[in-house]
């Protein structure tokens, strides 16, 4: 049987922002129980859960405290153990956030840390008495931050931090702090959790003269994660945050780390493709993404909770991608743009629609952002990244269905500008609209998942006269698909070498439509504008 992540949609939940049954202003983990046909109905068979752990919330949720129990504001332990039952009941998978680079400066390990050597506990951080070590190592939150050493007043030595200066790393050289992380992983996977979204994965270990990223030390740690996620039956399953280039990414895909990592390379080439109106820069990342172990998979996604990260492209495609989609300089973030998807493609329903065809087609399980599939908006006046982490929109109703709170105790208003407002744009309006986006995409994900073809991870690149289209064969257990996709606004012809299926006739799998046979080496397609075609290769 294939293992259920392989060909899974996974949709990813901010807590917080999801459902409040509780009517204090905060999502929590009862409302999203309430929530989860709605999520069944998507056709999802996974969830991700951002961070759900007692936190002071300055990095929201990714700066724990505690590690082994839930934020008071989302619920307690006994509220996530009945998500995980009706999730289970109904079929879905849940798998949490797992931050193992770094805890909050609130973590009563770094409290008593910060005391000075000697104090219990100092030696679970990475500290210096200068701030000049690893100077190779890059600073991430660049807006932020203007190192990775942050003078500890308490003891008059810095500790290193790859994030916020609040985040400080944790110090995996000392064995207790990875027997500690590993016994952390074991207690979720005892409760009964499916797996975890590790974050963060590249940074666990620091070493003189390197980038002090990826280093084998941190594979080594990685697989006895490993290890401990196939103790359990049925084995759990690991999910990679780590920010690479390709090549850098694969290892942790080598069978005896992770099942799947994001393909943090592949997406920005994604947006580049559509808004350039060329093949270009997926058919070159598509070469370079080499064929994974059986047991792996990549994690495809077009947008998350944070900004879309230019960390993975050339300087010069990122100055495109910021002056196509970040015009404004408030709307970047570090490297990247703090926006989501709908208004990033300027609320373009074609362009989205291609974007999904594409996000779904591509080999890799698909990613969805919690109210993407509602077209839902943000607000760049939030700080930071919560402008893309404002309430789930139900209804039309007081704080659109998401809260009975007054609205000012909300933890973020509900998204409210003239495109987007939560009136228009809502579960209960869009299910009740047969044309909506939100039943186009459901739609969308019963058709992906009822063809074989999509099952496997093969991806055969296709040649065409037409490098506004790109088309490309998925394959598996003997039926195959022939995706074609326009990237261009303007309708585009396209011949296509399919010499290795001439005699078959396409059929497009969502209505079914027979297309003439491939009768030589060669077949002809026009495609209107960013339209696309899934058409199942027939024998007959
Ligand atoms: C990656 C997470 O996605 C992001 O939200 C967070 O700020 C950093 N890791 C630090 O934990």
């Amino acid at each position: 049987m294939t293992p259920w992540y392989l060909d899974v949609v996974l949709y990813e939940v901010y807590v917080r922002g999801f459902y409040d049954a509780n009517g204090d202003g905060n999502g929590d983990l009862a409302g999203l129980t309430e929530k989860l046909e709605y999520i069944r109905d998507l056709g999802v068979g996974a969830l991700w859960l951002l961070p759900i752990f007692p936190s002071p919330l300055r990095d929201d949720g990714y700066d724990i405290s505690d590690f082994r129990s839930v934020h008071p504001e989302l619920g307690t332990l006994d509220d996530l153990k009945r998500l995980l039952d009706r999730a289970h009941q109904l079929g879905l998978r849940v798998l949490l956030d797992l931050v193992v680079n770094h805890t909050s400066d609130q973590h009563p390990w770094f409290q008593s840390a910060r005391r000075g050597p000697g104090h219990p506990y100092h030696d679970y951080y990475v500290w210096s008495p200068t701030a000049d070590r690893y100077r190779d190592a890059r600073i991430i939150f660049l807006d932020t931050e203007r190192s990775n050493w942050t003078l500890e007043p308490g003891c008059g030595l810095y500790y290193w931090h790859r994030f916020f200066s609040h985040q400080p790393d944790l110090n995996y050289d000392n064995p207790e702090v990875r027997r500690e992380m590993l016994e952390i992983a074991r207690f979720w996977f005892e409760l009964g959790v499916d797996g975890f979204r590790v974050d963060a994965v590249p940074y666990l270990f620091e070493r003189e003269g390197t980038s002090c990223e990826n280093l084998p030390e941190t594979h080594a740690f990685l697989r006895e994660l490993r290890k401990v996620a196939d103790s359990f039956v049925p084995p759990r399953v690991l999910l990679a945050e780590a920010n690479q280039p390709i090549e850098e990414l694969l290892p942790y895909l080598g069978g005896d780390e992770f099942h799947m990592a994001f393909h943090f390379a592949l997406m920005p080439r994604i947006f580049m493709a559509v808004h350039s109106e060329h093949c270009g820069p997926l058919v070159e990342i598509l070469a370079r993404t080499a064929s994974l172990p059986e047991s792996c998979q990549w994690a495809m996604f077009l947008r998350n909770h944070d900004e879309l990260t230019l960390e993975m492209v050339s300087a010069e495609e990122r100055d495109y991608m910021l002056r196509a989609f970040a015009p404004e300089p408030r709307m970047r973030l570090n490297l990247g743009i703090r926006r989501r998807l709908w208004p990033l493609m300027m609320g373009g329903r074609r362009q989205i629609e291609l974007l999904h065809g594409l996000l779904l087609g591509l080999p890799g399980c698909a990613v969805l952002y919690y109210g993407d599939e509602l077209g839902m908006g943000d607000d760049i006046e939030r700080a930071d990244r919560m402008g893309v982490r404002s309430p789930m929109q139900w209804s039309s109703g007081r704080n659109a269905g998401f809260s009975r709170a007054s609205p000012r105790r909300l933890y973020t208003p509900p998204i409210t500008s003239p495109e987007y407002h939560y009136a228009g744009r809502n579960v209960e309006s869009l299910e009740r609209k047969p044309t909506s986006f939100l039943n186009w995409l459901r739609r969308m994900i019963r058709t992906h998942r009822a063809q074989r073809a999509f099952r496997g991870r093969e991806l055969a690149l296709v040649s065409t006269d037409n490098p506004h289209t790109l088309a490309f064969v998925r394959r598996s257990d003997g039926d195959s698909i022939l995706c074609v996709h326009n990237l261009s606004r303007f309708v585009q012809p396209v011949r296509l070498q399919l010499e290795r299926f001439r005699g078959r006739t396409p059929i497009e799998v969502i209505g079914g439509a027979v297309f003439p046979a491939i009768d030589g080496p060669e077949a002809f397609l026009s495609l209107g504008p960013h339209s696309f075609f899934w058409l199942r290769l027939s024998d007959a």
